[in-house]
């Protein structure tokens, strides 16, 4: 049997869950897939995109795929910027703009009440896209409260990162019920996997595991701050299931780090885009993982410095 295409079961669950109706809620294949539908959705050749530079990058590639034109604005001390964001939309006349919150890859944050000055800033005619990918590993106050009447707002939610279940590709967009009604008419219906719902439903109603999850990677945040201080690099305080570490140096010095670290058999990723790829960027792991990562790291630095002083 095909999984069921509206998603019943899991959508009534998450719509308990966030104490919202199961029409504001619709069910894709992780956030990617939901962004793809959103893009199709409401942008055609030229319209006006706006996202940060160096932020995530999938969202690009749906914009650029259905014929977007993306605008983007820089981080503003390795946050995104929500001011000129909302600016910039309001400049080019944009339909999307485009904010994780929690942010990848800086691992940054902003407040509810900075996201909410956001939304009640959004230019007639656009529409926000509010990335919470990583909401569940943020401090209280992250998440501005539901508003579900408000059209001028989309959230997106994964069970990829703190459910950990990335690779049953299960997210939710939640929104006004009319703009969710319009992904009918481009969403894949039937791409939902039955043990894809039925995991993401049984993730749901198990939130003490979550609980667990989220105290395991405050622990690993904490122990891979201690070896970027330990190694004299300045870790940037996370609201993720990663953390970011200034090297201090060029984007050359962060690449050589990273170079040297898959040599090592250690697979770390970094920021695309200056200034922020002055960092290198850690998943938290197990005790196992961080004992490789605390022994590999000083040696690709020392590697790195020959390599480029
Ligand atoms: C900001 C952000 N949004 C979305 C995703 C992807 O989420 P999903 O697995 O639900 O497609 C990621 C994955 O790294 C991410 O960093």
């Amino acid at each position: 049997m095909y999984g069921d295409s509206a998603s019943h079961d899991l959508r009534s669950a998450l719509a308990a869950h966030h104490d919202v109706h199961m029409d504001n809620i619709v069910i894709g294949a992780g956030i990617d897939g939901l962004l793809g539908s959103l893009v199709r959705m409401t942008v055609t050749t030229g319209d006006t995109v706006v996202t940060s530079a160096g932020a995530y990058p999938t969202f690009n590639y749906h914009v650029n795929g259905f014929g977007g034109e993306l605008v983007q604005v820089p981080f503003k001390n390795d946050m995104e910027d929500p001011d000129a964001l909302i600016n910039k939309a309001a400049e080019t006349d944009a339909k999307l703009v485009y904010i994780a919150n929690p942010d990848n890859p800086m691992g940054t944050c902003h407040s509810a009440d900075v996201i909410n000055d956001m939304i009640n800033r959004v230019p007639d005619g656009c529409l926000l896209v509010l990335d919470e990918a990583y909401v569940e590993f943020a401090p209280e106050g992250t998440a501005p409260a539901m508003c579900v009447d408000d059209p001028r707002v989309i959230r997106m939610r994964t069970f990829s990162k703190a459910y950990g279940m990335a690779g049953a590709r299960v997210g939710a967009a939640i929104g006004h019920k009319d703009l969710i009604a319009n992904f009918a008419k481009v969403r894949d219906h039937f791409g939902m996997s039955r043990v894809s719902q039925a995991g993401a439903l049984a993730a749901l109603q198990d939130q003490t595991y979550l609980a667990q999850t989220q105290q395991n990677v405050v622990k690993s945040r904490d122990r891979i701050s201690r070896i970027a201080h330990e190694n004299g690099l300045t870790p940037i305080t996370s609201a993720t299931n990663f953390v970011t570490i200034d090297c201090g140096k060029s984007g050359d010095f962060a690449r050589a780090v990273v170079a040297e670290m898959t040599t090592l058999g250690i697979f770390i990723r970094m920021p695309f885009v200056a200034p922020q790829d002055r960092c290198i960027r850690i998943s938290a792991g197990t005790d196992a993982d961080l004992d490789l990562f605390e022994t590999a790291l000083p040696k690709a630095l020392s590697a790195a410095r020959i390599k480029c002083p």
